[in-house]
């Protein structure tokens, strides 16, 4: 799958998107290592901290599909002046399962950038932290 093809798909997941607090909606494609893509759309709620970024929506429907090794990701607002960067918390996610992944940062308009997630989540808190 083309990097094109893989934005159309978040966009596409983007039109599911909750957010009618934000007026930002969020969507994101995940490609697996064995090429099956997972998407995932962003879910607010009213407790405003209640909220669910499309990037872990994507994660938790291709762990739940058995898959957990991630080559991409590419992520879109399609209202986004700026390129729809991973938050803190979306980065860990990622990053349990694949931290060397691409990262696709969309813009409304189409133009993207591209990251080595291991770039945007330099040295990681990891299971090797765990040791005691
Ligand atoms: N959001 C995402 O879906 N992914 C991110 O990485 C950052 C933020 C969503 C959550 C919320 O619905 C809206 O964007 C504004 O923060």
């Amino acid at each position: 799958m083309t990097d094109r093809e893989l934005i159309q798909a978040a966009e596409e997941a983007s039109k599911n998107a909750y957010a009618p607090y934000s007026g930002f909606a969020v969507g994101a494609a995940l490609e697996c290592t064995d090429g099956t893509v997972f998407t995932g759309c962003s879910v607010e709620t009213a407790v405003y901290g209640c909220a669910l970024c499309a990037e872990q929506a994507a994660v938790a429907e291709a762990v739940g599909g058995g898959k957990r090794s991630f080559r991409r990701i590419a992520i879109v607002s399609p209202s986004g002046k700026e390129y729809s960067m991973p938050c803190g918390s979306c980065r860990q996610m990622l990053s349990e399962f694949s931290p060397e992944m691409e990262v696709l940062a969309v813009r409304g308009d189409g133009r993207y950038v591209s990251y080595a997630l291991d770039e945007l989540l330099f040295h990681s808190y990891n299971r090797d932290n765990l040791q005691r």
